[in-house]
Protein backbone atom coordinates (compact mmCIF):
# COMPACT_ATOMS: atom_id res chain seq x y z
CA UNK A 1 0.00 0.00 0.00
CA UNK A 2 1.31 3.42 -0.70
CA UNK A 3 0.08 6.76 0.49
CA UNK A 4 0.58 10.53 -0.57
CA UNK A 5 3.70 11.59 1.72
CA UNK A 6 2.46 15.27 1.29
CA UNK A 7 -0.86 14.30 2.56
CA UNK A 8 0.69 12.08 5.12
CA UNK A 9 2.91 14.69 6.70
CA UNK A 10 0.38 17.29 6.61
CA UNK A 11 -2.45 15.42 8.64
CA UNK A 12 0.78 14.11 11.12
CA UNK A 13 2.11 17.64 11.54
CA UNK A 14 -1.30 18.10 12.96
CA UNK A 15 -2.07 21.19 9.70
CA UNK A 16 -5.39 18.72 9.91
CA UNK A 17 -6.96 18.94 12.98
CA UNK A 18 -8.90 14.87 12.11
CA UNK A 19 -5.07 13.58 12.51
CA UNK A 20 -6.07 13.98 16.35
CA UNK A 21 -9.13 12.18 16.09
CA UNK A 22 -7.80 9.06 13.76
CA UNK A 23 -5.42 8.23 15.69
CA UNK A 24 -7.18 8.29 18.72
CA UNK A 25 -9.81 6.60 17.17
CA UNK A 26 -6.89 3.42 16.01
CA UNK A 27 -5.55 3.72 19.58
CA UNK A 28 -8.88 2.86 20.67
CA UNK A 29 -9.55 0.22 17.92
CA UNK A 30 -6.04 -1.49 18.82
CA UNK A 31 -7.42 -2.00 21.99
CA UNK A 32 -10.86 -3.26 21.00
CA UNK A 33 -9.25 -6.00 18.84
CA UNK A 34 -7.24 -7.47 21.53
CA UNK A 35 -10.50 -7.79 23.60
CA UNK A 36 -12.61 -9.07 20.66
CA UNK A 37 -10.04 -11.18 18.90
CA UNK A 38 -9.73 -13.01 22.30
CA UNK A 39 -13.48 -13.67 22.64
CA UNK A 40 -13.36 -14.66 19.51
CA UNK A 41 -10.65 -17.43 19.97
CA UNK A 42 -12.69 -18.51 23.94
CA UNK A 43 -15.62 -18.58 22.15
CA UNK A 44 -14.48 -20.81 18.97
CA UNK A 45 -12.47 -23.24 21.25
CA UNK A 46 -15.70 -23.86 23.02
CA UNK A 47 -17.37 -24.66 19.70
CA UNK A 48 -14.47 -26.73 18.73
CA UNK A 49 -14.73 -28.77 21.65
CA UNK A 50 -18.26 -29.38 21.26
CA UNK A 51 -17.82 -30.83 17.86
CA UNK A 52 -14.88 -32.58 18.40
CA UNK A 53 -16.96 -35.02 20.91
CA UNK A 54 -19.84 -35.25 18.50
CA UNK A 55 -17.48 -36.32 15.61
CA UNK A 56 -16.11 -39.08 17.56
CA UNK A 57 -19.29 -40.10 19.23
CA UNK A 58 -20.38 -42.39 15.74
CA UNK A 59 -24.17 -41.08 15.98
CA UNK A 60 -24.62 -41.32 12.26
CA UNK A 61 -24.84 -37.71 10.75
CA UNK A 62 -23.05 -36.21 13.64
CA UNK A 63 -19.80 -36.98 11.55
CA UNK A 64 -20.13 -33.14 10.43
CA UNK A 65 -21.95 -31.44 13.49
CA UNK A 66 -20.20 -28.01 12.83
CA UNK A 67 -19.37 -27.58 8.91
CA UNK A 68 -17.42 -24.34 9.17
CA UNK A 69 -16.90 -21.97 11.83
CA UNK A 70 -16.31 -18.31 10.62
CA UNK A 71 -15.48 -14.96 12.39
CA UNK A 72 -14.33 -11.89 12.40
CA UNK A 73 -13.73 -8.50 14.15
CA UNK A 74 -16.23 -5.59 13.36
CA UNK A 75 -13.89 -3.24 10.88
CA UNK A 76 -13.66 0.30 12.53
CA UNK A 77 -15.64 2.13 9.60
CA UNK A 78 -18.35 -0.51 10.22
CA UNK A 79 -18.64 0.41 14.26
CA UNK A 80 -18.28 3.78 13.55
CA UNK A 81 -20.95 3.61 10.50
CA UNK A 82 -23.15 1.59 13.50
CA UNK A 83 -22.55 4.23 16.00
CA UNK A 84 -23.64 6.87 14.35
CA UNK A 85 -26.64 5.76 13.23
CA UNK A 86 -27.60 4.88 16.34
CA UNK A 87 -26.78 8.60 18.09
CA UNK A 88 -23.62 7.70 20.06
CA UNK A 89 -20.04 8.82 19.89
CA UNK A 90 -16.79 6.47 19.61
CA UNK A 91 -15.43 5.64 23.07
CA UNK A 92 -14.45 2.15 24.30
CA UNK A 93 -17.34 2.06 26.92
CA UNK A 94 -19.60 3.41 24.25
CA UNK A 95 -19.02 0.17 21.66
CA UNK A 96 -18.06 -2.08 24.79
CA UNK A 97 -22.30 -0.85 25.68
CA UNK A 98 -24.16 -0.13 22.97
CA UNK A 99 -22.74 -2.57 20.38
CA UNK A 100 -23.24 -6.50 20.79
CA UNK A 101 -21.89 -7.75 17.64
CA UNK A 102 -18.47 -6.56 17.34
CA UNK A 103 -17.22 -9.81 17.69
CA UNK A 104 -18.97 -11.85 15.23
CA UNK A 105 -18.99 -15.60 14.89
CA UNK A 106 -20.85 -17.62 12.36
CA UNK A 107 -21.09 -21.08 12.95
CA UNK A 108 -22.48 -23.45 10.07
CA UNK A 109 -24.02 -26.93 10.54
CA UNK A 110 -25.21 -29.78 8.71
CA UNK A 111 -28.84 -29.79 10.23
CA UNK A 112 -31.41 -27.50 12.41
CA UNK A 113 -31.24 -29.76 15.26
CA UNK A 114 -27.63 -29.49 15.53
CA UNK A 115 -27.67 -25.77 15.90
CA UNK A 116 -30.26 -26.10 18.89
CA UNK A 117 -27.95 -28.80 20.06
CA UNK A 118 -24.98 -26.77 20.46
CA UNK A 119 -26.67 -23.89 21.59
CA UNK A 120 -28.18 -25.76 24.91
CA UNK A 121 -24.61 -26.87 25.38
CA UNK A 122 -22.82 -23.61 25.25
CA UNK A 123 -25.77 -22.08 27.81
CA UNK A 124 -24.80 -24.80 30.35
CA UNK A 125 -21.41 -23.73 30.68
CA UNK A 126 -21.01 -21.64 33.40
CA UNK A 127 -18.73 -18.97 32.33
CA UNK A 128 -21.36 -18.36 29.87
CA UNK A 129 -24.10 -15.63 29.68
CA UNK A 130 -26.94 -15.90 27.20
CA UNK A 131 -27.88 -12.24 26.77
CA UNK A 132 -30.35 -12.66 23.48
CA UNK A 133 -31.40 -15.05 21.13
CA UNK A 134 -33.11 -13.86 17.91
CA UNK A 135 -34.60 -17.37 16.27
CA UNK A 136 -34.93 -16.37 12.81
CA UNK A 137 -35.52 -20.25 12.13
CA UNK A 138 -38.51 -20.78 14.03
CA UNK A 139 -39.30 -16.35 12.63
CA UNK A 140 -38.39 -16.04 9.79
CA UNK A 141 -37.48 -12.60 8.41
CA UNK A 142 -39.34 -10.62 6.05
CA UNK A 143 -37.09 -11.54 2.83
CA UNK A 144 -36.94 -15.09 3.95
CA UNK A 145 -33.47 -14.99 6.53
CA UNK A 146 -33.48 -17.73 8.49
CA UNK A 147 -30.48 -17.96 10.93
CA UNK A 148 -30.42 -17.85 14.93
CA UNK A 149 -28.65 -15.13 16.27
CA UNK A 150 -27.22 -15.42 19.86
CA UNK A 151 -25.56 -12.64 22.00
CA UNK A 152 -23.81 -14.24 24.55
CA UNK A 153 -21.17 -12.83 27.20
CA UNK A 154 -17.86 -14.24 28.28
CA UNK A 155 -14.67 -13.33 30.61
CA UNK A 156 -11.51 -12.99 29.68
CA UNK A 157 -8.61 -13.28 31.46
CA UNK A 158 -5.90 -10.95 29.98
CA UNK A 159 -2.62 -10.05 31.41
CA UNK A 160 -3.85 -7.82 34.66
CA UNK A 161 -7.84 -7.44 34.37
CA UNK A 162 -10.64 -9.95 33.31
CA UNK A 163 -13.23 -8.31 30.84
CA UNK A 164 -16.87 -10.00 30.74
CA UNK A 165 -17.12 -9.19 26.73
CA UNK A 166 -19.96 -9.49 24.02
CA UNK A 167 -19.60 -11.92 21.42
CA UNK A 168 -22.04 -12.48 18.40
CA UNK A 169 -23.37 -16.29 16.89
CA UNK A 170 -24.92 -16.65 14.39
CA UNK A 171 -26.44 -20.33 14.19
CA UNK A 172 -27.04 -21.33 10.61
CA UNK A 173 -27.31 -24.59 8.26
CA UNK A 174 -24.86 -25.27 4.92
CA UNK A 175 -28.98 -24.94 3.59
CA UNK A 176 -29.11 -21.34 5.28
CA UNK A 177 -25.67 -20.50 4.63
CA UNK A 178 -26.26 -21.13 0.81
CA UNK A 179 -29.59 -19.01 0.56
CA UNK A 180 -27.76 -15.89 2.78
CA UNK A 181 -24.99 -15.43 1.22
CA UNK A 182 -26.56 -15.32 -2.59
CA UNK A 183 -29.18 -13.27 -1.55
CA UNK A 184 -26.82 -10.84 0.52
CA UNK A 185 -24.59 -11.05 -2.81
CA UNK A 186 -27.86 -10.07 -4.73
CA UNK A 187 -28.77 -7.21 -3.01
CA UNK A 188 -25.50 -5.88 -2.53
CA UNK A 189 -25.61 -1.71 -2.79
CA UNK A 190 -28.74 -0.94 -3.32
CA UNK A 191 -28.91 -3.65 -6.42
CA UNK A 192 -32.77 -3.17 -8.86
CA UNK A 193 -34.65 -5.42 -6.28
CA UNK A 194 -38.40 -5.05 -6.80
CA UNK A 195 -40.99 -6.89 -5.40
CA UNK A 196 -41.57 -9.56 -7.38
CA UNK A 197 -37.76 -10.17 -7.27
CA UNK A 198 -38.15 -10.39 -3.31
CA UNK A 199 -40.82 -12.38 -3.67
CA UNK A 200 -38.70 -15.19 -5.63
CA UNK A 201 -36.34 -14.92 -2.69
CA UNK A 202 -38.52 -15.49 -0.59
CA UNK A 203 -40.26 -18.33 -2.22
CA UNK A 204 -36.39 -20.12 -2.71
CA UNK A 205 -35.69 -19.72 0.83
CA UNK A 206 -39.02 -21.52 2.19
CA UNK A 207 -37.99 -24.13 -0.91
CA UNK A 208 -34.57 -24.73 0.35
CA UNK A 209 -36.01 -24.91 4.16
CA UNK A 210 -38.62 -27.54 2.57
CA UNK A 211 -35.78 -29.45 1.33
CA UNK A 212 -33.06 -29.45 4.47
CA UNK A 213 -36.69 -30.68 6.59
CA UNK A 214 -36.25 -34.01 4.43
CA UNK A 215 -33.02 -34.35 4.16
CA UNK A 216 -33.24 -34.19 8.39
CA UNK A 217 -36.14 -36.60 7.67
CA UNK A 218 -33.99 -38.91 6.09
CA UNK A 219 -31.19 -38.73 8.59
CA UNK A 220 -33.88 -39.05 11.48
CA UNK A 221 -34.75 -42.50 9.45
CA UNK A 222 -31.22 -43.60 9.04
CA UNK A 223 -30.78 -43.12 12.71
CA UNK A 224 -34.05 -44.98 13.68
CA UNK A 225 -32.56 -48.19 11.67
CA UNK A 226 -29.23 -47.87 13.17
CA UNK A 227 -30.52 -48.05 16.93
P1 LIG B 1 -28.21 -4.70 13.39
O1 LIG B 1 -28.30 -3.35 14.03
O2 LIG B 1 -27.59 -4.68 12.03
O3 LIG B 1 -27.59 -5.72 14.28
O4 LIG B 1 -29.71 -5.09 13.13
P2 LIG B 1 -30.63 -6.05 13.95
O5 LIG B 1 -30.06 -6.32 15.31
O6 LIG B 1 -32.01 -5.59 13.85
O7 LIG B 1 -30.55 -7.33 13.07
P3 LIG B 1 -29.96 -8.72 13.44
O8 LIG B 1 -28.89 -8.59 14.45
O9 LIG B 1 -31.07 -9.63 13.72
O10 LIG B 1 -29.32 -9.14 12.04
C1 LIG B 1 -28.20 -8.50 11.56
C2 LIG B 1 -27.35 -9.46 10.73
O11 LIG B 1 -28.09 -10.60 10.29
C3 LIG B 1 -26.86 -8.82 9.46
O12 LIG B 1 -25.62 -8.21 9.67
C4 LIG B 1 -26.75 -9.99 8.50
O13 LIG B 1 -25.53 -10.69 8.72
C5 LIG B 1 -27.85 -10.88 8.94
N1 LIG B 1 -29.12 -10.65 8.21
C6 LIG B 1 -30.25 -10.12 8.73
N2 LIG B 1 -31.23 -10.08 7.81
C7 LIG B 1 -30.72 -10.59 6.67
C8 LIG B 1 -31.26 -10.81 5.34
O14 LIG B 1 -32.41 -10.51 5.03
N3 LIG B 1 -30.42 -11.34 4.43
C9 LIG B 1 -29.14 -11.70 4.74
N4 LIG B 1 -28.38 -12.22 3.77
N5 LIG B 1 -28.60 -11.50 5.96
C10 LIG B 1 -29.38 -10.95 6.91
MG1 LIG C 1 -27.94 -7.08 15.68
Amino acid sequence: MEFSSKELMDIMNNDDPRANIYMGAFDIYKKLIIYYQSAIDEVETKLRIIDRELTNSNIVGRNNTIHQIQSRVKKIGSIATKLDRKGYSFSREIVEEKLADVAGIRVICSYTDDIYMILDSLSHQTDVTILEIKDYIKEPKPSGYRSLHVILEIPVFFFQETKKVKVEIQFRTIAMDYWASLEHGLRYKDSHIDSKLSERLEVSAKVIAQMEEEMLAIRNEIEALEE
